[in-house]
């Protein structure tokens, strides 16, 4: 089943509340946690996450972009997440198991994410005990950038392990899905897509949001 997953990156933040409702056709909001070391960015934290689960009923797809995950998952979960993705590249294997049991323990979904040089093989390791896999289609830090083609390929692979080990898991894509790539990202085998730009910089985010559920054929 397709999902499409706004992103607040790309809203405005000084009216989230007015923001996360023009998206509430969306089926989860992903909501990109910046820690200025682990990307060249920064974006806000676990009160941010609070703030928003007061005033949404959809289903927060945290996206982790820090070092040293582990530590904050407890947090996010009591905050309000409902999926918690941790990079792999974001700590060694005792440490991303550690952020994985951490999350069994507290009942969130548990999300994977593999930046753009990361070999797909990387996810075996773990691709039995988690919910999602998030294959990033651009370097992780910023929005509005162009996908990276090459990237289909990895999507493709990261697909085929999961259809070998763990079919009912969910291949998220993030990172320039627009009209004219998130076809390419469904056929290549995603199930999930995140769109920052191309809802919020429409006029009519809900009429975007229609619009890719229609051109991926959903
Ligand atoms: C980038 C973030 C994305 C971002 C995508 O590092 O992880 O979630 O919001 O933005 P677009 O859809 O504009 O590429
Ligand atoms: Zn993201």
């Amino acid at each position: 089943m397709l999902k499409i997953a706004p992103s607040i990156l790309a809203a405005d933040f000084c009216n989230l509340e007015r923001e996360i409702q023009r998206v509430h056709t969306g089926d989860w909001l992903h909501v990109d946690v910046m820690d200025g070391v682990f990307v060249p960015n920064l974006t806000f934290g676990v009160p941010v996450v609070q703030s928003i689960r007061k005033h949404t009923d959809m289903f927060l797809d945290v996206h982790l972009m820090m070092i040293k995950p582990a530590h904050f998952i407890e947090i996010f979960a009591e905050a309000g997440a409902d999926l918690l993705s941790v990079h792999l590249e974001a700590g060694n294997p005792v440490e991303i198991r550690a952020a994985l049991d951490i999350m069994d323990r507290c009942g969130v979904k548990r999300g994977i994410v593999l930046r753009p040089i990361t070999d797909p093989r990387a996810v075996l390791p773990y691709l039995e005990r988690v919910d999602l896999v998030l294959v990033m289609t651009v370097e992780p830090g910023f929005g509005g950038q162009a996908l990276m083609e090459h990237q289909l390929e990895t999507i493709r692979q990261v697909r085929g392990f999961m259809d070998q080990y763990h079919p009912e898991c969910d291949l998220e894509v993030d990172g320039g899905v627009d009209l004219k790539t998130a076809p390419k990202v469904v056929e290549a085998g995603a199930n999930v897509l995140v769109a920052g730009s191309a809802i919020y910089g429409r006029p009519d985010p809900a009429q975007a949001i229609a619009d890719l559920r229609r051109v991926c054929g959903g």
